[in-house]
């Protein structure tokens, strides 16, 4: 898989890509993640990405032509299953739309700022558009984190355990259920006997009835997602 992430700041993105589960993913090939700096597709001297909103009104906007230009680049090397605007008003994130993302060759990622993008950027460019939450950030670039993140894990080969993102909270639709490693006892506080006892069949009842009842208690909402 490849990820190209178009931003005016790349230096927001650096550190997420250097640690963990990540860097072994990008080092190990299962991916290669490109940053791109749309001031460098800026036709002007002064190298400006922004200007005035049409009409007035407070804040910047981003303007398409840099865009343009960098999707363009991209598009005469490879083709691309989406090309996706991060923003605050986009589908919200979950897991379902992760796995799908994952199976995919090749993604943009347009990271916005400022009062976001020239709409016809969203009209002509974008095949997607995707929030991570109901806040708003600075812009784009910890939410294009948060989606490299959960794609990346999900990637066949990447996480070592091959079933560990299977238990994950959210894979199959439930919360996960508690876990515990050693002590069996710190500060008197013990960890539920069936753990320790070796009964796996009846471990794997008790986590199914944790992950029901943690889920009915904490996001009863969750029965009702049809993701
Ligand atoms: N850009 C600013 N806020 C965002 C959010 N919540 N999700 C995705 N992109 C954003």
């Amino acid at each position: 898989m490849q990820i190209d992430i178009l931003t005016l700041f790349p230096e927001l993105l650096n550190s997420p890509f250097e640690a963990s589960i990540l860097k072994r993913a990008i080092e190990a090939q299962k991916v290669v993640v490109n940053f791109h700096n749309l001031r460098d597709y800026a036709q002007n001297k002064q190298k400006q990405v922004d200007d005035y909103p049409f009409g007035g009104g407070a804040g910047m906007v981003m303007q398409i032509e840099p865009i343009d230009r960098c999707i363009q680049k991209l598009k005469a090397e490879r083709d691309y299953d989406e090309i996706i605007y991060l923003t605050p008003d986009g589908d919200q994130l979950n897991q379902s739309i992760s796995n799908a993302l994952s199976i995919k060759e090749n993604i943009i990622l347009l990271c916005g700022h400022y009062k976001g993008v020239d709409q016809r950027v969203r009209d002509h460019l974008i095949t997607r558009e995707i929030s991570i939450g109901d806040f708003v950030l600075s812009g784009g670039e910890l939410a294009a984190a948060v989606l490299c993140d959960s794609i990346i894990r999900l990637i066949p080969g990447v996480l070592g355990d091959e079933s560990s993102a299977l238990t994950d909270s959210y894979q199959d639709g439930l919360l996960a259920p508690p876990i515990y490693t050693r002590p069996a006892e710190y500060n008197g506080w013990k960890v539920p006997e069936i753990l320790t006892s070796g009964n796996t069949p009846e471990v794997e009842k008790w986590r199914e009835n944790q992950a029901l009842e943690k889920t009915k208690n904490t996001r009863p909402d969750l029965f009702n997602d049809p993701n």
